[in-house]
């Protein structure tokens, strides 16, 4: 079977990986391409856009690709949304891997909103001391507030640097433990923290640091994604390729 794996995340990486393995799967692992230098995959990998959901619908019909896995950050919206349209034009099967979203917790303070502009209007009129742990695309929308002090991290340095009088620029990859975000909030005075409700163990640090610290946390809210077939755990994913294959048997293909 030809499985095409659309990544960025750790848990395609480990999917693609497991599948790399076993005989029975040829697979492919689709980049975005948004980072410099992405980590070593292991596994055959291609990188850069499809040119929209027909484009990826050409791509699955050339490769002759017998199912295909969303395994994409829960926030790449256009891109899950595309799958879905490739898949339903090509009947090719879709699963989407998704890691279930953070829940709150007593001590948690998240104030949730809708999109990047309510997190900027959220902070509020009076100078804070703000850690954004966005990607580097969603920053940019805070140069509307520049009296705030900003803590930027991302994978890649954010370039050109956002145009506000303080902000200091960290480029580190996860996983960041509970105690090293806890450290650099304490380290850099930090009184709100930015974030998305990206989900799995990987940049939770931030997350029970600021309940630590009795910190707020600004929390975007998940975009909707597309009504497709979910799997939330890569042994999951692994049960239902081994179903198809079992299927595909049955049926003589
Ligand atoms: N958004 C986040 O917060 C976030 C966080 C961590 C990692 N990532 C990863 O970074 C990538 C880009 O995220 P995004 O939010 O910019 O995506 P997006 O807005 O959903 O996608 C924008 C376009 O990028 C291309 N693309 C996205 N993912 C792709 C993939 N895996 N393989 C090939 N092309 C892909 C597609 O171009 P075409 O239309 O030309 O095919 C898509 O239309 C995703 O792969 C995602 O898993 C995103």
């Amino acid at each position: 079977m030809k499985i095409l794996v659309l990544g960025g995340t750790a848990e395609a990486r480990a999917l693609a990986g497991k599948l790399a393995e076993c005989k029975t799967f040829e697979v492919t692992l689709s980049l975005a391409g948004r980072t410099a230098k992405p980590r070593a995959q292991g596994v055959p990998t291609r990188i850069g856009g499809f040119g929209g959901a027909d484009g990826l619908a050409a791509y699955l019909r050339k490769e002759q690709i017998d199912a295909l896995i969303d395994a994409t950050h829960p926030y790449a919206d256009t891109i899950s949304a595309n799958a879905a349209r490739a898949a339903a034009q090509t009947g090719a099967p879709l699963l989407a891997l998704r890691r279930p979203a953070w829940e709150m917790k007593p001590g948690d303070q998240w104030i949730e909103v809708e999109n990047i502009n309510a997190a900027v209007a959220a902070l509020g009129a009076a100078p804070r001391r703000v850690f954004l742990a966005l990607g580097r695309n969603e920053v940019g929308a805070f140069t509307n507030a520049p009296q705030h002090a900003y803590l930027v991290r991302s994978v890649d340095p954010v370039d050109p640097p956002l145009a506000v009088p303080h902000a200091i620029y960290l480029t580190a990859r996860g996983p960041f433990s509970e105690a090293d975000d806890r450290a650099l909030l304490e380290r850099h005075r930090i009184d709100v923290v930015v974030a998305k409700n990206s989900g799995g163990a990987a940049s939770y640090g931030k997350i029970a640091a600021a309940r630590a610290l009795h910190l707020p946390i600004v929390m975007l809210k998940r975009p909707a994604s597309p009504d497709m077939e979910a799997a939330e755990t890569v042994e999951e994913v692994l049960a239902w390729l081994d179903h198809a294959v079992t299927l595909a048997a049955t049926r003589g293909v």
